[in-house]
Parts: C-alpha cells; sequence; structure tokens
C-alpha cells in the first residue's frame, strides 16, 4: 500500500512524479479528493429556466446540473439506475424528461423515475419506481452564480471552504452590479497531462510564462516579456489561499482596447466601486489567474474571463471544460469582442492553451519512467518569503513564486493521507 503522505515533502517543498504518473495514486484522489470536497459544476446563468440543464463531471462520475420543473438546482449522477447508461448525451438544452437510449427508462430533470417501458406486462407493476431515480448529489452551494457541488453530505459549507479565496474570486466576479453571465456553449477537449499540473499553473505559476508563452510576446500578443508585473506587493503578487486555493494578480500592460471596450472598462472601474471593498476595487481589471482546488480554474484579462475545469480522466489525460463569462451588462461589441479573444488566447484553438497543453503532454508522456520516478520535483521557488499583509487575505509573495502552488500540493497531501 502506497504511502501518499510520503510523495510531497513538505520541509523540502518536492513532490514525486509518482503523484502525477501513477494509476493506483489516480484511483485513490477520485475517492479520497474528489467524493470529499465542494466540486465546480457550472454556472447559474447556463440554467436560467425550468428544466434546462448542462452535462458535466465530478471527478470520474458523470452529472446532470439541472433547474427543475420547480426552478430549483440540482445535481444528478448522469446514470440510469437500470444498468448505468448515460440518461444524457448531449452537452446542454431543455428537456422535460431524459429518456435513457438503451431500454428507454425516462427521468424528469428532479431525478424521478416517471416511465418505465413495459411497467405492468413485464414488471407486473412491482417496480417501486420512488425507490429508482436517479441519484442525487446531497449538497449545491453557490457563490455569485458559481454552482458548486459535494458528494459529501458532511463537513464545511462552501464559503468556509473558500475562505481567502471568495476575496479574489469577487475581483473578478463581484466586480459589476449586475454580475456575470456565461457565453452560449461549452469548448471540450481531451488532452495529455495530469490534471494537477493544469491546476498548479493557474493557481500561481505565473513563472512559465516568460518562457513557455514566449512566443505570444514576440507577435505581438503580449506586451511585457516576464510577467512580473512593476509594483511588488502591491498589486503584484500572488497568493496561497489556504485550503489549496491560489491566486495570481499581475497589473501588466496589455496593450490598447478598442475604444468601446475601454469605455466599459471605466463602467466597470465606477461599479466596483460599490460592489468591492476599496482594496479589492484598486485592483479591478488587472490580470488574474488562480485555482479554486482542486480543479476549477479562471482567468481574466484584457475584459475576457476564462473558466475551465480539469476534469480527471485518468493519470495522465485530462477532460477539459472551458468557456467564457462576460458583463451581463456589456454591450453587443464588448461582448463580441470578448467571444472573439476567449478563441484566440484560451479555448481549444486558443494560442496559449496549445502552448500549456504541449507541456502538460510531455510531462505525462515521458516523466513516468522507473529511473525519473525517484527525483522529486522542485517547488522550492520562494519558500519562507511570503508575507501577510493588512490589505488582502492570504499568504503573499511578488511573482514569481511556488508558494502558491506548493500549498495545493499541502491539501493534496492532507486529503490523501486522512
Ligand atoms: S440502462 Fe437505462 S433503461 Fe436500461
Ligand atoms: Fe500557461
Amino acid at each position: 500500500m502506497t504511502d501518499f503522505a510520503s510523495l510531497v515533502d513538505l520541509d523540502r517543498c518536492t513532490v514525486s512524479p509518482r503523484v502525477f504518473n501513477d494509476q493506483d495514486v489516480y484511483e485513490v484522489e477520485l475517492e479520497k479528493i474528489f467524493t470529499r470536497t465542494w466540486l465546480f459544476v457550472g454556472h447559474e446563468s447556463q440554467i436560467p429556466e425550468p428544466n434546462d440543464y448542462l452535462t458535466t463531471f465530478m471527478g470520474a462520475e458523470p452529472v446532470l446540473l439541472t433547474r427543475d420543473a420547480s426552478g430549483s438546482i440540482r445535481v444528478l449522477l448522469n446514470s440510469c439506475r437500470h444498468r448505468g447508461m448515460r440518461v444524457c448525451r448531449r452537452d446542454h438544452g431543455n428537456a422535460k424528461l431524459f429518456n435513457c437510449p438503451y431500454h428507454g427508462w425516462a427521468y424528469d430533470t428532479g431525478g424521478k423515475l416517471r416511465g418505465v417501458p413495459q411497467l405492468e406486462e413485464s414488471y407486473y407493476n412491482e417496480l417501486n419506481r420512488d425507490e429508482w431515480g436517479l441519484i442525487e448529489i446531497p449538497r449545491v452551494e453557490s457563490f455569485r452564480g458559481l454552482i458548486f457541488a459535494n458528494f459529501d453530505a458532511e463537513g464545511e459549507s462552501l464559503e468556509e471552504y473558500l475562505g481567502d479565496m471568495a476575496w479574489y474570486l469577487d475581483l473578478i466576479v463581484n466586480r459589476s452590479k449586475n454580475g456575470m453571465i456565461a457565453f452560449p456553449g461549452c469548448h471540450r477537449w481531451r488532452l495529455g497531462g495530469n490534471w494537477k499540473l493544469a491546476a498548479e499553473q493557474f493557481g500561481g505559476d505565473n513563472y512559465h510564462a516568460g518562457a513557455l508563452h514566449r512566443s505570444m510576446v514576440e507577435i505581438g500578443l503580449g506586451t511585457q516579456g516576464d510577467f512580473r508585473g512593476k509594483n511588488p506587493w502591491i498589486s503584484d503578487f500572488e497568493v496561497k489561499c489556504g485550503n489549496g486555493h491560489g491566486f495570481i494578480n499581475f497589473d501588466i500592460d496589455s496593450g490598447e482596447a478598442p475604444p468601446i471596450q475601454a469605455a466599459f472598462f471605466e463602467q466597470i472601474r465606477r461599479e466596483a466601486v460599490e460592489t468591492l471593498t476599496p482594496e479589492q476595487a484598486k485592483l479591478v481589471l488587472s490580470v488574474q489567474v488562480g485555482t479554486v482546488f482542486p480543479n476549477l480554474s479562471i482567468i481574466s484579462f484584457i475584459g475576457f474571463t476564462s473558466v475551465r475545469v480539469w476534469h480527471p480522466c485518468g493519470p495522465k489525460e485530462i477532460r477539459v471544460h472551458s468557456y467564457g463569462l462576460v458583463e451581463h451588462d456589456a454591450p453587443p461589441e464588448v461582448k463580441e469582442i470578448t467571444r472573439k479573444m476567449l478563441g484566440l488566447t484560451f479555448s481549444s484553438s486558443g494560442i496559449y492553451e496549445q502552448d500549456d497543453g504541449v507541456a502538460w503532454g510531455d510531462i505525462a508522456e515521458f516523466q513516468g519512467g522507473p529511473v525519473r520516478r525517484k527525483y522529486p520535483f522542485n517547488y522550492q521557488m520562494g519558500r519562507g518569503h511570503g508575507k501577510r499583509m493588512d490589505d488582502k487575505p492570504g499568504l503573499i509573495h511578488p511573482p514569481s513564486t511556488e508558494i502558491g502552488v506548493f500549498g495545493l500540493y499541502e491539501k493534496w497531501r492532507e486529503m490523501m493521507a486522512r
């Protein structure tokens, strides 16, 4: 039996390659992490009407996020109680019933089993339909439109779980009066790599950007080569938020926005003064990148906000779900600029996305051998140099540092050793 705690060395700040490569690690993660914590499942604006639904995953389990006929949000296992086929294979839509394609059992958006072919002739009316509804995930809570669910019926609330991270998420999702909405649809693709490498990058690895994404600067799509900003501690910093969450804020110059977008940015700045604290309002519209442990990442800059979920799919494969958020009140032209920027940068066709995919896939393909796995990866950058500050929560350090990134593995270790 593997001693999972031994794979993360808290004193030396190192992590064993086995954490990213081993099948047994992956299987225990599914149980000890993905069934025991809050997982992001979607945005409220994606299911505005009764009987709206979308399909996603919680760890390895396919789930349906629905708004039932009475308007309540529910999360249900997308698995027929008869033989387990997914009752819904579409990405999203509106339906009163999910008809299982295999033998035709039909469930409503509240999960109740409504229809069973040949109930009378073949089951002799002896099947108790109340017992055979879709399995419901016991806890569902929202934070400013972001919906999370938890297989564990006990334990801390979403608010407690987010802790300091809520302050930083607010910089993005609460910077305007009427909040944000999701663009319709979701980019979905599969990628070689371990889900934690993606999560750690968004949770605090600005260090990679100057090397891996240098081509963006070279073709004129970024203006500053080192991705560190100019005001360390003030507006250029990284945060270890606790519970494995991490955040990066930097105020790098993103170039000039088209006039209509620039005007909308001014509107957001004015609104942020009312929706946020003065300390938060000063940071609005910086480049902001964060990970909510375990697998939700958000990146917001030059006006676009990309939400992505790194669904684990074996130790060496990620199922990526990615979509955009935009201010509800943005003019149509600004929404269109935003949508195009998302496609160009962070989406299945995005340039940044493709750079990252190369690194994660390379590590997954080549670093699991019996020799390399004996030598740990180094997460020592900045250790011991973080500070608590009065104007913002969490443990702060200017870019670049791996304090926040290693925080993810501290949380991982704690949960895996339980
Ligand atoms: S598997 Fe769904 S009806 Fe048989
Ligand atoms: Fe990247």
